[in-house]
């Protein structure tokens, strides 16, 4: 094997779709997933790869440094892209703790592990780090975030995945390690745990339960289709330049309140029922704590350096992750059954 890769946070919403896409499209490279499988992983997701030739899967949790080193010896781990994460905002505000831990603790162990079995060797390896445009903060006045906006966040999960940049930056500069950060814009399509906007909202409608909308909807996100992420990380891990950042984003900005919309009226559709039915779901909720206004990612830089631009245009996206979440009960059923219920009702129950 060329490369043996250590891919975590793989059972996740974005990691399941990078590890199939490296695993089918390089043979060639051994593809080791490393997950804890907290509440947002999940091993079905993968099935499509499970008995591949060049893939294997570690249960191990980021916040165990013996582990990690056991890992990247067992595998002689040439390259690492780090996605684990804790990734929900709702969830940082009521356990901030929690993002501290896997988010910056659970980073630096994997850049120790990291520097000391690459040791020597250190320009020969990369360590691409995987982020998010919510390092940047909140746009109020109009325009976009580049590779140079200055950090700013305003939650403590965009505030935990920040710190983690810098000590990626950090371990760059001073043990010259090569590295490579990208941060990228709101995620949708399959796979993704039913806590965030768009599957939430799907599963909802499928159900007939209200939609709750934070404050007036106003709220402005970038959305990008997952499986666009995934071509993106491909494009950095092999072209990227070391040292660098990468915006990445779908050049697809929509209010919350319209998302939803077309959410009902699509869904409406393909359930067979009445225009308008779904609509009658929305209820307007008290807003989240520090909400960020609006998110907006400028991609030229990927797009002219690396060749890469999104593939899907939004209506499609959308339609296609509908039909999966319709396709795909067994899995919505699986992931909401347990703990999810107890986490939406103490979530939603004083908005
Ligand atoms: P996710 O929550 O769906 O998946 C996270 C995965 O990490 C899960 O499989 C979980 O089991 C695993 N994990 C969590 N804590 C761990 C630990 N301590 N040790 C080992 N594994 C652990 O997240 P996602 O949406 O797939 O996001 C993946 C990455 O991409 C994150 O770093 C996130 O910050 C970043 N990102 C996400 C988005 C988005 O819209 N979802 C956008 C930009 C960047
Ligand atoms: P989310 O999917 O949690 O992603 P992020 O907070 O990382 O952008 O939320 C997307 C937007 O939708 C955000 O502005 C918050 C809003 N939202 C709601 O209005 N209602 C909900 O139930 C959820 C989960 C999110």
């Amino acid at each position: 094997m060329s490369k043996s890769i250590l891919i975590t946070g793989g059972a996740g919403f974005i990691g399941c779709h990078v590890v199939q896409l490296f695993v089918e499209k390089y043979p060639e490279y051994k593809i080791v997933n490393l997950d804890a499988l907290t509440y947002a992983g999940n091993l079905e997701n993968l099935k499509s790869v499970e008995g591949a030739k060049n893939y294997v899967f570690e249960k191990v949790n980021i916040l165990d440094p013996d582990a990690l080193d056991e890992v990247f010896a067992n595998h002689e781990i040439t390259d690492v892209i780090h996605l684990a994460a804790e990734s929900h905002v709702d969830r940082s505000i009521s356990d901030p703790l929690a993002f501290v831990m896997t988010n910056v603790i659970g980073t630096v162990n994997l850049l120790n592990s990291a520097k000391k079995y690459w040791a020597g060797e250190l320009s020969n390896h990369l360590f691409y780090h995987v982020s998010t445009d919510e390092v940047y903060g909140s746009l109020h006045d109009g325009g976009f975030f580049l590779e140079t906006t200055p950090y700013d966040p305003q939650s403590p999960y965009s505030a935990s995945k920040a710190s983690s940049d810098h000590f990626v930056r950090a371990y760059a500069n001073t043990y010259k390690m090569k590295t490579v950060i990208s941060n990228c814009s709101n995620n949708y399509g399959p796979n993704q745990f039913p806590e965030k906007l768009i599957p939430l909202c799907i599963h909802n409608i499928k159900n007939n339960k209200p939609l709750p909308v934070y404050g007036k909807g106003e709220n402005v996100r970038d959305w990008l289709y997952v499986l666009d992420h995934a071509r993106a990380i491909d494009v950095v891990f092999h072209k990227g330049k070391t040292g660098e950042t990468y915006n990445i984003g779908g050049f697809n900005e929509w209010k919350n309140i319209d998302i939803v919309k077309l959410l009902c009226a699509k869904m409406d559709e393909k359930l067979g029922r009445a225009a308008g039915t779904s609509e009658k779901l929305i209820t307007y909720v008290t807003d989240r704590a520090g909400h960020d206004l609006r998110y907006a990612i400028d991609a030229t830089k990927i797009q002219n350096e690396l060749g890469w631009e999104p593939s899907l245009q939004f209506d499609e996206g959308i339609s296609l992750t509908i039909d999966w979440y319709l396709e795909n009960q067994d899995w919505l059923e699986h992931v909401t059954s347990g703990a999810y219920q107890a986490y939406y009702s103490e979530h939603y129950a004083d908005r």
